[in-house]
């Protein structure tokens, strides 16, 4: 235990201290396959040249600006992720990480009921969501045991079951409905797709904002840019963090509802500064030339075979396969294996995680390369010989 640290993450015992691609490495040099990247962080893996480029040369430039300037790349941003969205008109705000990017939404949605003249507004999420730790969006977040024991929260929530038992909570105060495509840390679980887009349309003929969590979902997860575009929904505000700058940090709210805030309603300091949103910009240019050139659909295509293979020959200790793209999970038939797999996939070199009680979770770098998914999935084999 860190004597300086508050004690909050239960570290594994490995350090690592540089990386290559999707291999890391520990102080003695020991290599790791990294199924993880850094929890969908890392989607261009470590040590991209480009990306290394752009920010050695950025960082010579201007790290930071106040934005009490314009940074000309938070526009050119903005634009990028609206275009690949499907969108003409949008704006943007960026922040710093998912929770904020959320919290944003959730003041946003605030304004917005105030300039409709709601006055009492209701937000509905789902029981089972993931949205954040700040005091709002841990509110959002339906988990009641992530919730317990920091209270009072500002309380503008209404948890519903599932997708269909959304529309039976929505009233006349209800003013956005709050989800996430895919749960993420709610066990990897995608929602079906004729439901949501049955939802869209309801909350569009009610009036009610669509905003969509696509912090872990977002920059080609599913393989498309969005999971909104792989579901082929239209909401009115989505929110982006963990890959959008390939590891630098950023959060980003994007509506397609204007001019709603007005100047000084809200703000960061660290906010979209030169350097973090010059990457975003090289991170989105290089996906998008490796969506184009159908790199990123054949990297899912192998990725998912091998884990099918590993699904079928495993039933013993698996009962289903979940997820789209390289959001993948694997659902243990006995909850308390959990934490003896994760620690002996560490033991075999390749690194997994987990999601809820019972699922491990893969989210590989979208550019892993066909050896290390390989060498990565014989590692996890051999974990689980060792775990039977
Ligand atoms: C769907 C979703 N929303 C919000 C968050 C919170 O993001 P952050 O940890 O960057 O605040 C996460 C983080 O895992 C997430 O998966």
């Amino acid at each position: 235990m860190s004597k300086h640290l508050l004690d909050i993450y239960n570290p594994f015992k490995v350090e690592f201290l540089y990386a290559k691609g999707s291999t890391l490495f520990d102080k003695k040099g020991k290599d790791y396959i990294d199924f993880t990247s850094g929890i969908g962080v890392n989607c261009l893996g470590h040590g991209n040249k480009k990306l290394v480029k752009t920010i050695a040369n950025q960082a010579k430039k201007i790290i930071h600006v106040s934005n009490i300037y314009p940074i000309k790349t938070q526009e050119e941003c903005a634009k990028k992720v609206a275009l690949l969205s499907g969108y003409k008109n949008m704006q943007g705000f960026f922040c710093n990480s998912g929770a904020e990017a959320n919290e944003t939404a959730i003041k946003f949605i605030r304004k917005y009921a105030k300039c409709k003249g709601i006055k009492k507004h209701n937000i509905i999420t789902l029981e089972n969501s993931f949205h954040g730790r700040t005091l709002a969006t841990l509110n959002a977040t339906g988990q009641k045991d992530k919730q317990l024991g920091f209270e009072p929260f500002p309380n503008e929530f209404i948890y519903a079951k599932d997708v269909q038992d959304i529309k039976n909570k929505i009233d006349k105060n209800s003013v956005a409905v709050m989800l996430e495509l895919i749960q993420g840390e709610g066990g990897i679980k995608a929602f079906d797709k004729k439901e949501l887009q049955t939802l869209n349309q309801y909350l569009q003929e009610k009036g009610v904002l669509f905003v969509i969590d696509e912090i872990q979902t977002g920059v080609y997860r599913t393989g498309e840019f969005l999971a909104s575009n792989f579901f082929e929904l239209k909401p009115d505000i989505i929110t982006m963090a963990k890959g959008l700058a390939g590891g630098l940090p950023i959060g980003l709210m994007m509506t397609k509802k204007i001019n709603i805030f007005e100047k000084g309603d809200h703000g960061s300091t660290f906010g979209g500064n030169p350097l973090c949103t010059t990457t975003a910009v090289e991170v989105l240019t290089i996906l998008e030339k490796k969506y184009r050139t159908k790199k990123i659909a054949n990297t899912i295509c192998l990725f998912q075979k091998k884990l099918e293979k590993i699904f079928k020959t495993n039933n013993e200790l698996f009962s289903s396969k979940s997820g789209v793209g390289l959001m993948l999970g694997l659902k243990l038939k006995e909850e308390e294996k959990l934490q003896s797999l994760l620690e002996v996939c560490l033991k075999n070199q390749v690194l997994v995680l987990k999601s809820g009680k019972d699922i491990i979770r893969f989210l590989p770098a979208l550019n892993i390369s066909r050896k290390e998914i390989n060498l990565g999935f014989k590692r996890f084999q051999k974990a689980l010989d060792e775990l039977k």
